[in-house]
């Protein structure tokens, strides 16, 4: 039997209330979990880094910066696999801009006892979780020696989207499961990546699921299907054609 329990929220009246479930951050509100439950961490490697190219990518000499879209910032996790790969592959001068949009940002202590999970990520976190408030207070901070920023936006991925300027290289698509957050899994979402895409923007998604691979495509991304992690059959990955092929309001 499954052991949930609550830690203190946030007060802020959109924080999201961290449940623990079988030792791994839970939503108790959306049923589902940060990740996955086969290990967090080499999903993030598998299914957003390497199902971005990214260490391929990242290895390019005249390489000047690069930027990643993420929804749903949750743990921050993925955030810091991606850190620490640019940390260790992309050229000295060049700089990581990652943006991410996070609907309900966890408190500093949820976010804290999160992370303990990553031992192997601590130096990387204690960085990235001094500066947690001002990142939610001021939206951008700078770390890893100015090679990397950090923008987050709180509010709803899709809304937020129509007002960010950035273009991404690479898009992280996380979030709850589909079936568990519908909301977020819209057409209107995909179209907004293909606002914020260029013709070389690759994206990576843990899910399989159909109506999002359908809407993907509509909004004008190459998708392909790879095997998914863990237990998942399949994931997503794919690249922007250029071009929306469904109509705007598909
Ligand atoms: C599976 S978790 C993401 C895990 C995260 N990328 C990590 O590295 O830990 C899903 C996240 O999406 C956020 N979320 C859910 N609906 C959202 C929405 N409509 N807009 C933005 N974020 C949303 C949740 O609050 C949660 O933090």
């Amino acid at each position: 039997m499954s052991d949930i329990h609550l830690t203190n929220s946030d007060s802020r009246s959109q924080a999201m209330q961290l449940a623990w479930k079988d030792g791994l951050p839970y939503s108790s509100e959306f049923q589902d979990v940060y990740f996955s439950s086969d290990n967090g961490l080499l999903e993030t490697e598998y299914v957003f880094l390497q199902g971005n190219d990214l260490q391929r990518r990242w290895q390019q000499p005249d390489l000047t910066h690069f930027t990643i879209i993420e929804t749903g910032f949750g743990t921050g996790l993925n955030f810091l696999c991606a850190a620490q790969l640019w940390l260790a592959y992309a050229p000295q001068h060049a700089t990581l801009h990652f943006v991410s949009v996070e609907k309900y940002p966890l408190s500093l202590a949820d976010l804290r006892a999160a992370l303990a999970l990553w031992p192997q990520l601590a130096a990387f976190s204690a960085t990235m979780l001094h500066q947690y408030n001002a990142l939610v207070h001021k939206q951008t901070i700078n770390l890893y020696e100015q090679r990397v920023q950090l923008t987050l936006h709180i509010g709803d991925a899709t809304e937020q989207l129509t007002r960010i300027p950035n273009i991404a290289d690479a898009w992280f698509l996380d979030g709850f499961a589909p079936a568990k957050n519908p909301d977020m899994w819209q057409h209107a979402l995909f179209r907004e990546m293909a606002a914020h895409a260029h013709h070389d923007t690759t994206f990576a998604t843990f899910t399989s699921a159909g109506d999002v691979r359908r809407g993907l495509i509509a909004a004008g991304f190459h998708v392909s299907k790879r095997p998914g992690f863990g237990k998942k059959r399949e994931m997503l990955c794919g690249s922007f054609s250029g071009k929306m092929i469904g109509t705007p309001h598909d």
